[in-house]
């Protein structure tokens, strides 16, 4: 109708209205699609950000110095099909190549809340480090990009490093990612711990609600972690554990030339630090600090059986042998429960699954090793430091819960380590836990 309009000579003016009038109403229309096919960043943060109509799961972000490639659509599930991996979603500048250059590499795990250990421990850990991280739900993922984007942009350690393995419950794969990375211009690159407390404020109370009924996969964790070094030796900590200054680059010289073939694990001794103190520089000013009280073996006043079988006062000892690392003693008097951190090759037993949240995780990996007929030598003068001296507290009731929960899978798992292995060097067939 409009052509056959414009046709007509005397209404060409009528016709230049009605074509203008689409023309603005076009633009209009155009102006308020949502466009799909561009990255959904959110570069502007409205007080009320509109839920982004989007739902986009091809997220490959770019901007800037910022990308990230996670499809979560993909990803790989673990054996139970209850969590989604991502391998590598964030690999450090220099993570392959470190691997190359070092026979050991350091395998940690974590959850949102306590992510700013990292900085500390890829300050002070000069080889390849292999993080998994968790997400709960949406919103956790989106703050956890955010804080890894502030991370690798502050810090050149981390940046360099680490390489980041995501873990997120199958049921909760977020459908878009929505970070606002204009933000991290206005976030402290030398407070992460306190950047971090902000930002988890954002953690939304049904989020918070799931976490309290589900508890968090430590083991599945830490497999994760392990599986994405590429070195020889693998060194399993929890995040928050601390190496002393220049580890990676002893223990690297320390493994080249160690003659044990298999099933020898190396046990780095750890302590906890008063909060007030400058992180020990050597042993010496670690022994310094544990005459004064202010430095003392991890958890020796919460649950002494954790590292008591290194016999730290053996280790004490061990001092003036030089700066290289060597072998202080060999733990002699292991007994179930302790869980030390150590190097091993990475064919040791796997962290056994079925243990979920608190109690029997680190513990049985160690036990099976020890059943399994692995050697443990304490390490000098290297340690690792947890910030903190830890005291006797009433444990939270959801702590003990998953703990029972935990003791209950234990009978199960004894006897399966028994017929694997064919052997009981602690007698745990005939005891029961109480
Ligand atoms: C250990 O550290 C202290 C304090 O920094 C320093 O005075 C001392 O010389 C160091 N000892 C060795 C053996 O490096
Ligand atoms: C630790 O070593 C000391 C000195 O060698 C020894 O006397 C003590 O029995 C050991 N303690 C444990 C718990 O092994």
């Amino acid at each position: 109708m409009v052509q056959r309009a414009c046709r007509l000579w005397n209404l060409s003016a009528t016709c230049l209205i009605v074509l203008t009038a689409y023309n603005i109403l076009l633009t209009l229309k155009f102006m308020y699609t949502p466009d799909c096919s561009k990255n959904i960043i959110q570069v502007q943060n409205p007080p009320e950000p509109p839920r982004n109509p989007c739902l986009n799961n091809i997220d490959v972000f770019e901007k800037g110095d910022f990308s990230v490639k996670l499809d979560l659509r993909l990803g790989r599930l673990d054996n139970t099909l209850k969590y989604k991996y991502f391998d590598n979603f964030w690999v450090g500048e220099s993570y392959p190549e470190l691997n190359e250059r070092y026979t050991v590499c350091l395998a940690t795990q974590s959850s949102l809340e306590r992510l700013y250990s990292l900085v500390e421990v890829a300050n002070h850990w000069s080889g390849p480090i292999s993080a998994s991280v968790f997400a709960a739900g949406d919103d956790e993922l989106n703050l956890l990009l955010l804080y890894i984007t502030y991370l690798r942009q502050c810090q050149s350690n981390v940046r360099n490093r680490v390489s980041f393995h995501l873990a997120i419950p199958k049921s909760r794969v977020p459908r878009s990612i929505d970070i606002d990375i204009e933000q991290i211009s206005t976030m402290d690159c030398n407070r992460p711990e306190v950047t971090l407390k902000q930002m988890l404020k954002h953690v939304s109370s049904e989020t918070t609600r799931w976490k309290g009924k589900n508890a968090y996969p430590q083991n599945h964790m830490r497999n994760l972690a392990r599986k994405n070094c590429q070195t020889k030796f693998v060194y399993l900590t929890d995040v928050d554990i601390i190496p002393s200054y220049r580890q990676a680059d002893e223990l690297h010289r320390f493994l080249q030339k160690t003659d044990c073939r298999t099933k020898c694990a190396y046990v780095i001794p750890t302590y906890e630090l008063d909060e007030r103190v400058v992180f020990p520089s050597n042993k010496s000013d670690l022994l310094r600090l544990a005459n004064k009280g202010l430095a003392r073996p991890f958890h020796q006043k919460v649950f002494i059986f954790n590292q008591f079988a290194t016999n730290f006062s053996k280790w004490e000892n061990t001092i003036n042998q030089g700066s290289d690392i060597h072998i202080s003693h060999t733990v002699t008097n292991f007994e179930f429960l302790y869980e030390p951190f150590y190097v091993a090759m990475d064919d040791a037993p796997p962290h056994d699954e079925r243990f979920v949240g608190y109690g029997y995780t680190r513990n049985t990996q160690v036990y099976e090793m020890f059943v399994a007929g692995y050697d443990f030598f304490v390490l000098s003068p290297i340690f690792t430091c947890h910030w903190g001296l830890s005291t006797k507290r009433s444990k939270p009731a959801w702590r003990e819960q998953q703990n029972n929960e935990n003791r209950k899978k234990f009978d199960n798992f004894k006897h399966e380590v028994f017929v694997k292995h064919g052997r009981d060097p602690l007698n745990m067939m005939l005891r029961k836990l109480g």
